[in-house]
């Protein structure tokens, strides 16, 4: 690491394709979703991801959020080869590290709210009570507070995909990918998503997103054309040195022994 690099770490790369394919189907049937695909992508990069249907946009996200695998290629996820990773470590990741928001919403619907928006804390070793007291932390930073107990047919589109992206960013994953994540809501609804997925950026977050749309690319800062599965154009509007810094979250258990010490060194001084 050079002293440039080691002042910002934003210029870490956590996603790398090398030479990427994915096939589907064999012989006369066989077509390519994406073809020697070549990508890197830095840590705090909002990219968007645009590009005709069928052009390979989905299959890529796919991929990246560790649910597909493709034909041949390599997939570096912070330097470490995806295809190495044991299948229990890589639904461990996706739960912790990647966070999916769809143009669907994918709420589970005979959950409430509040029980979507905790699903991905499973894996995060809380108790169920805990989990619940996250979920509703998540949801109240997205003004859902007061809706934790409806179903999700109970909420108008733009309401379930906040509760979406609640349930996205509740592990603290370190990469969002959403894929056409505004295609089913009004113009309204959308400013408010896009705002929420400028403010997770803010904080340092990596976001991948596919749309149509191109007046959403200004809250981008790196814009990628695809075409036939590879890419077409792709063009950085910020530099990488000024991609934002994650902030350091401490965690409650820490909070809690940093103030146990700073206890015991008080009653020690009586
Ligand atoms: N599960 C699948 N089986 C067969 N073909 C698929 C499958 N998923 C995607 N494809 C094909 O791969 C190509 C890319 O699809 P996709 O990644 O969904 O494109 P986009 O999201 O850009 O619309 C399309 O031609 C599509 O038909
Ligand atoms: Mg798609």
């Amino acid at each position: 690491m050079n002293e440039e690099q080691s002042e910002n770490n934003t210029n870490e790369t956590i996603i790398k394709l090398e030479g990427l394919s994915k096939r589907f189907g064999y012989g006369d049937a066989a077509s390519y979703a994406l073809q020697n695909f070549d990508l890197e992508v830095k840590r705090g990069e909002f990219i968007m991801i645009m590009g005709p249907s069928g052009c390979g946009k989905t299959t890529l996200l796919n991929i990246i959020g560790l649910l597909d695998t493709p034909t041949s290629g390599k997939y570096l996820l912070n330097d470490e080869l995806a295809s190495r990773i044991s299948a229990s470590r890589q639904a461990r990741l996706r739960a912790k590290k990647i966070g999916f928001i769809f143009q669907n919403f994918n709420l589970i619907p005979n959950l409430p709210i509040i029980e979507n928006v905790a699903l991905p804390l499973v894996y995060s070793g809380y108790h169920k009570t805990r989990r619940l007291i996250k979920a509703s932390e998540a949801l109240e930073r997205f003004n859902m507070k007061d809706k934790e107990y409806y179903l999700p047919f109970q909420l108008s589109g733009g309401q379930q995909q906040r509760a979406a992206i609640a349930r996205a960013i509740v592990s603290h994953p370190e990469i969002i990918l959403a894929d056409e994540p505004t295609g089913n809501l009004d113009s309204r609804s959308s400013t408010t998503v896009m705002e929420e997925l400028r403010r997770i950026h803010s904080e340092g977050n990596t976001i991948i997103m596919v749309t149509h749309n191109p007046a959403l690319t200004s809250y981008a800062t790196r814009v990628i054309n695809m075409l036939d599965g590879t890419i077409d154009t792709d063009i950085k509007t910020v530099k990488d040195s000024d991609l934002p810094v994650p902030i350091e979250r401490k965690t409650p258990r820490k909070i809690f022994k940093s103030r146990r010490k700073s206890n015991k060194k008080k009653k020690g001084k009586k």
